[in-house]
């Protein structure tokens, strides 16, 4: 009898103890998401300049050549993070924000310019996804036959999962993050707020055919120079990713204007909304 009571009162012990440690794993991991940052990045300046103006205060810290700019928004950690203008840049500054920051989440905002002709100077995409339009392969031609750019094939990247080779075409935004950007449309007041594809390449497109292709054969609404880059990042580390771009220029809807400027700031704005969205939960 005593030892049927000694087994028993150990299994009651046993089960106690194990929901006490998995109670105590959940908060500490819960503790740990809510220390995390949210981090919003910008190339330039002109694109995370509001974001400075909202933070107040914030430590500066650089790593490499990178600089990273730490403080809160709303009270919630924010690491506002200047990855400079291409490609490279933006996956090495991506590489330093998640090994020496951990964010929760990384939203990577800025200018554009339009690929699509109904998107209009500071209409905002929400980029659902986001593709390396410089990445393509090209047939053979000989000595001589040229060049036919328009006949390129675009090539997906590889990424290692589990040391196996998966090959993506486009890299997707976090579809949680997607949603709460979409949740703050309505405070987006310098033109609309529309889901798009996102194309980035080290490369500033003008010749409006080259646009046109690009639009009807990657399906992109605008171009860039980072995001999918800082997507590809991402995706390495597991770690959530949100595209939104504000449009600066555009040869294709009939604008006549260039304001890196102005779209960079309502786009920083606009990503000061999205933190707070973000945040909430
Ligand atoms: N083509 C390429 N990059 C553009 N940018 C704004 N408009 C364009 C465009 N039409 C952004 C890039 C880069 C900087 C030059 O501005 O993302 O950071």
């Amino acid at each position: 009898m005593k030892k049927k009571l000694l087994a028993l009162f150990t299994i009651v012990a046993l089960i106690l103890g194990f929901q006490g440690f998995t109670a105590l794993a959940k908060n500490n991991q819960s503790q740990k998401e809510s220390s995390q940052p949210i981090a919003v990045q910008g190339a330039m300046d002109m694109e995370i300049s509001a974001l400075l103006k909202k933070m107040g205060e914030y430590k500066e810290e650089t790593h490499g050549s990178y600089t990273f700019y730490r403080g809160k928004i709303n009270g919630i950690p924010v690491i506002v993070s200047r990855t400079e203008v291409g490609m490279v840049h933006a996956a090495a500054s991506t590489t330093l924000l998640i090994e020496k920051y951990h964010p929760k989440a990384i939203i990577n905002q800025g200018t554009a310019g339009g690929h699509d002709p109904k998107l209009h100077v500071f209409d905002t995409v929400i980029g659902t996804e986001v593709m390396n339009i410089g990445r393509f392969i090209t047939d053979h031609r000989d000595d001589g036959e040229g060049m036919k750019p328009e006949s390129w094939k675009f090539d997906g990247t590889g990424m290692r999962e589990n040391g196996e080779l998966k090959t993506y075409e486009t890299f997707k935004s976090d579809p949680k993050l997607v949603k709460a950007a979409l949740s703050v449309a309505d405070k987006y007041k310098h033109g609309k707020v529309v889901k798009g594809k996102v194309g980035s390449a080290d490369v500033w497109n003008r010749e409006v055919d080259r646009i046109q292709w690009f639009h009807e054969k990657a399906g992109t609404s605008v171009e860039e120079m980072e995001a999918a880059s800082v997507g590809q990042v991402s995706k390495s580390y597991d770690v959530p990713y949100l595209s939104i771009r504000t449009v600066s220029n555009s040869e294709v809807s009939g604008d006549k204007i260039e304001d890196l400027e102005t779209a960079g700031k309502y786009g920083a704005e606009f990503s000061v909304e999205i933190v707070k969205a973000i945040g909430k939960k």
